[in-house]
């Protein structure tokens, strides 16, 4: 039986970063389900470090300026004139437009709590929120809506701006709705010629041959 409209290697393959949207309201319904696929992501040790904060509500144009800081830091990283402009057109953000924005977080166990698997790498609990993410972004398209990962932020200053907790560690703001686009099938970038996906398994996949 399929409770959803399109199957999951389908939802893979049409997933996309959304940063065009319309201003269609996302039902309350469909952000649950989505969240309820994010929870049930795998976490090192069980530990559940993803936290998410509705911050439709937000100043958005504070969020943009942080954005938007980083975005010329960047920039002024770029010495070849022909890849700084074609970077200057990117839209790498949906935070204005976006009717659900999300900010993500990781919450560190306190010190004295032991958790599986995080002692010596506690970047698994990073890990395990992206996976969460995953799940979100999946769902979300699963159900005709999209979502964008806005990283491109001072996360250090985000927190401070949000002062939730010294323990919660944002990961980016989830830019939630309607697309506008699905960019022809594609990765927005490809479409904008920044990069051209590898779409070859022999790119990332290989056996390694060595005897041991
Ligand atoms: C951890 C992470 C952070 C990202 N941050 C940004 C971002 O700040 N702005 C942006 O436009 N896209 C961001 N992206 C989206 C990628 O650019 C996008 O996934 C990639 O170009 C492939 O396109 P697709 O997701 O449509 O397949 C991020 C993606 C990931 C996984």
């Amino acid at each position: 039986m399929q409770d959803s409209y399109i199957d999951l290697h389908e939802a893979i393959l049409k997933r996309r970063d959304t940063r065009h949207f319309t201003a269609e309201k996302v039902p309350e319904a469909t952000l649950l389900k989505a969240l309820e696929a994010a929870i049930q992501a795998p976490s090192v040790g069980l530990s559940q470090p993803w936290r998410f904060i509705d911050i439709s509500s937000w100043d958005r144009q504070k969020l943009t300026d942080n954005f938007q800081e980083q975005r010329f830091r960047a920039e002024a990283q770029i010495s070849d004139p022909n890849q700084l402009a074609t970077h200057k057109q990117l839209k790498l953000s949906g935070i204005i437009e976006a009717p659900i924005l999300l900010a993500v977080y990781c919450e560190y166990p306190e010190i004295e709590t032991y958790t599986i698997g995080t002692i010596g790498n506690p970047r698994a609990l990073e890990w395990s929120c992206a996976c969460a993410i995953q799940n979100l972004w999946l769902s979300l398209t699963s159900e005709g809506f999209g979502a964008g990962w806005v990283s491109i932020l001072d996360l250090a200053k985000l927190a401070r701006q949000m002062a939730v907790s010294d323990r919660w560690e944002p990961l980016g703001i989830i830019c939630i709705g309607r697309p506008a686009t699905n960019y022809g099938g594609r990765p927005m970038l490809e479409v904008a010629q920044w990069r051209n996906a590898k779409k070859n398994i022999e790119n990332f996949y290989w056996r390694h041959s060595t005897e041991q």
